[in-house]
């Protein structure tokens, strides 16, 4: 078996364009590049994200390569985002990730995007420790919000997702309304931290087991402020701290009220999270407290594999690597694609 395993990995499933090099389970370059040209619309413009996509991969992937030291005769393997995602930035990935490996005669490998939210958490990291099998991850971003059973690297079943909206979106919509740039998950967070999160209150939605909504709490929170604004023209900019926690508050409750309904129905007490939304400090936090009420052991990952990244594609690479799960140059990318 080949050790040390170089892996590059690429990741472009939205608006950002990533790359990294990872020796067997250790990160040796983290390197993302954002994509201004969408501010001025308040989201990702799936065309625009195409686009630049193709202007930043090539001197991403250098920069990648650069800061690892590596070059690429040294490469094993190269491990791209399949999906799911927006269906033309996926393709700019996967293309130059198809052409390098036939470029170099080195084995191809297609992740799931999701599945590398959750498998961030085997990245080497000496302050941190791995979790244990079976463990749930409650996986939350800009397009998802799931539950997950993990069995095994390969071996996971969501058990409760969104129906509508992710919690991730509620945070950027709720944003967008309040005059917040985008993505407004990491502005709301700042908000809130000097905001009353009980001066508020919202409704929550009533869902069976662990399947979440987020739509009806989006109109919900429209509402309160078109109300609110009616009385006085002021009211967002007066209590835009309050506002920001309050919504906080009640979405993360709504992750928590299922997540401890999933711990104690499953008996699994291993919980992590994963996803650009488990960057917010108040869910950080509430996780971290499950500890004390539940004695659960818990994984909270580190800020710069919370929002998408390829350390956590090149993590999944290294684990296909091992059992020589290769795809070929007929992979196509997938927008939706089920864990
Ligand atoms: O995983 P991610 O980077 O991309 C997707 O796969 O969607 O997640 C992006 C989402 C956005 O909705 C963003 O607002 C949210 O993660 N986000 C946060 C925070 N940081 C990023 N939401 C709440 N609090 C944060 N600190
Ligand atoms: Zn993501």
């Amino acid at each position: 078996m080949v050790n040390p395993v170089y892996i590059l990995a690429i990741e472009s499933s939205c608006d950002d364009t990533a790359a990294a090099v990872l020796k067997n389970s250790a990160v040796l370059s983290n390197v993302i590049a954002g994509q201004k040209v969408h501010e001025a619309f308040g989201g990702v413009v799936p065309e625009l994200a195409s686009r630049a996509h193709q202007q930043n991969i090539v001197p991403v992937v250098h920069q990648a390569l650069n800061k690892a030291g590596i070059s690429l005769e040294n490469l094993n393997a190269i491990a791209f985002t399949k999906g799911p995602g927006l269906l033309g930035s996926l393709l700019v990935g996967m293309s130059f990730a198809k052409s390098l490996s036939m470029a170099l005669n080195i084995p191809l490998i297609e992740v799931n995007h999701m599945q590398a939210h959750v498998l961030a958490h085997f990245i080497d990291d000496d302050s941190k420790t791995k979790p244990d099998f079976p463990f749930l991850a409650l996986t939350v971003s800009g397009g998802h919000t799931q539950i997950v059973r993990v069995n095994d690297f390969f071996d996971m079943t969501v058990i409760g997702e969104t129906t509508d909206d992710a919690v991730g979106e509620a945070f950027d919509k709720t944003a967008k309304l309040l005059g917040l740039p985008y993505p407004g998950g990491p502005m709301i967070d700042r908000l809130a931290q000097t905001g009353n999160p009980k001066a508020f209150t919202f409704t929550k939605p009533k869902m069976d087991e662990y399947k979440f909504s987020f739509s009806g709490i989006k109109t919900g929170i429209m509402n309160f402020l078109n109300n609110n604004k009616a009385v006085n023209p002021n009211f967002i900019e007066e209590n835009l701290a309050d506002i920001c926690a309050s919504v906080q508050h009640t979405l993360i409750e709504i992750l928590m009220d299922k997540l401890v309904l999933a711990i104690h129905d499953t008996g699994i007490k291993n919980v992590a999270i994963g996803g650009g939304v488990s960057a917010n400090s108040e869910l950080r936090k509430r996780i971290g407290e499950l500890e004390q009420t539940l004695g659960c052991k818990t994984f909270i990952p580190k800020f710069e594999y919370t929002t998408d990244n390829a350390a956590m594609i090149g993590i999944v690479g290294y684990h296909k690597f091992l059992k020589s799960d290769f795809t070929d140059e007929f992979v196509t990318s997938k927008s939706r694609y089920a864990l």
